[in-house]
């Protein structure tokens, strides 16, 4: 069965913009493939900051880890099965501050585990998650896409493409703060590309 995963990381949960859009597309692609919706919302279930002790347990071999180190390691573990058993993923992407969420942030620093989800070879890094289409619902109160502002999505792409999924679709509805006219155009748009992308 096709399964979706879709990962709100807006600090309003689900009634974020981002995680609007990401839901309407999720219950669109879960309807025409007939698939499983899992949904992580990172607001409501934020993931911990990485920190030395944590780090220390991706590092250490398996059978070494003391009991806390393994409860680290399994819960990063599960992130990422629950990334690998994904057909498509499809992401809530607010921009706060320029950056992205310090919840998505802290998320990722779980899911890249070196000989888990990536690995150095003498050519350069090489992603080990199967690939997998990922959506990006990227909310801005601003305009950034295409200009020296927008270092989120590069971020964001170059991230993913380090583990390995590299086909990486970014659907924005930005200047949603410019006024009514300008947030009802771009949540118009954004909604017209969900029908297209989930007839
Ligand atoms: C704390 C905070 C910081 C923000 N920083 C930016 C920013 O740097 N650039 C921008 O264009 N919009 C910024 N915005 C506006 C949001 O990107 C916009 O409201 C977006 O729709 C939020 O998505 P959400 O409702 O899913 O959280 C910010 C909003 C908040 C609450």
């Amino acid at each position: 069965m096709h399964t979706i995963l879709q990962i709100n990381s807006s600090l309003f949960g689900a009634t974020g913009q981002s995680s609007k859009l990401a839901a309407e597309f999720a219950a669109a692609l879960a309807a025409s493939t007939g698939g499983r919706l899992v949904v992580r919302d990172l607001e409501q279930h934020p993931v911990p900051h990485l920190t030395a002790e944590r780090f220390a347990a991706f590092t250490t071999p398996a059978a070494e880890r003391s009991l806390d180190q393994q409860r680290h390691v399994a819960e990063s573990d599960a992130m990422i099965e629950e990334l690998r058993a994904a057909d498509t993923i499809v992401l809530g992407l607010p921009m706060y501050n320029f950056g992205v969420p310090s919840t998505l942030k802290a998320y990722f620093d779980h899911l890249a585990r070196a000989g888990v989800t990536f690995r150095y070879t003498a050519e350069g890094p090489v992603g080990l998650l199967n690939a997998k289409r990922v959506y990006v619902f990227a909310t801005r109160g601003g305009r950034h896409a295409g200009t020296a502002t927008d270092m989120q999505t590069a971020f964001v792409r170059q991230f993913l493409g380090f583990i390995g999924l590299r086909d990486v679709e970014f659907i924005y509805a930005e200047g949603l703060a410019l006024g009514p006219d300008h947030r009802a155009q771009a949540l118009a748009a954004a909604t017209a590309r969900i029908d297209q992308l989930a007839a």
